[in-house]
């Protein structure tokens, strides 16, 4: 079976935490994948668990027009995992980020994930603060995309 992560950082009120809530619906909607999912609010992200995926989302509240800490920390440890031959670059990609009325978090989230090989898939969800409305359907359509992008690799 295909394996895809979710990993996410939310913390303050749980606005991420539903967004990705809903890209695990969309992802479910395809068919079936071994799905984990991670909050990075709780602790590290197990480089081996991104070497096995066949596919990643990655989600962020907007913090001072940044990524939060805990998703700049995926990324510094999968670029020192990535040099120490580990195989977490390069894979289908989703991204999605929350906000209070900014939402500029997301262009550091593209240039970091770019700087992983990841291949956007469909184009990223940004939220301002919990997911509603067109934003919901919004979440679910981009766990579908990557689901498909996933089923194909
Ligand atoms: C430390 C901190 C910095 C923040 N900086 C910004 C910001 O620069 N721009 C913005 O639009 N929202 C900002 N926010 C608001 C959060 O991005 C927003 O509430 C988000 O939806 C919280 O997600 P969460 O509930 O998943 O933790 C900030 C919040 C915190 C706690």
């Amino acid at each position: 079976m295909k394996s895809i992560m979710i990993i996410y950082h939310s913390q303050e009120a749980g606005n991420t935490k539903k967004l990705a809530e809903l890209v695990l619906e969309g992802i479910n909607r395809v068919g079936k994948f071994q799905v984990k999912i991670v909050n990075t609010n709780e602790g590290r992200v197990d480089m081996e668990e991104v070497a096995a995926a066949h596919g990643v989302a990655l989600g962020s509240p907007d913090y001072f027009t940044y990524v939060a800490g805990g998703l700049k920390q995926f990324f510094d440890d999968a670029v020192i995992a990535s040099r120490a031959g580990k195989r977490v670059t390069g894979k289908p990609y989703v991204g999605f980020v929350t906000h209070g009325g900014g939402g500029g978090a997301i262009n550091s989230l593209e240039k970091l994930a770019k700087s992983l090989n990841y291949n956007p898939v469909a184009k990223p969800v940004v939220c301002k603060k919990a997911p509603a409305g067109d934003a919901v359907e919004e979440g679910i359509a981009l766990g579908a995309a990557l689901a498909r992008a996933v089923e194909k690799v």
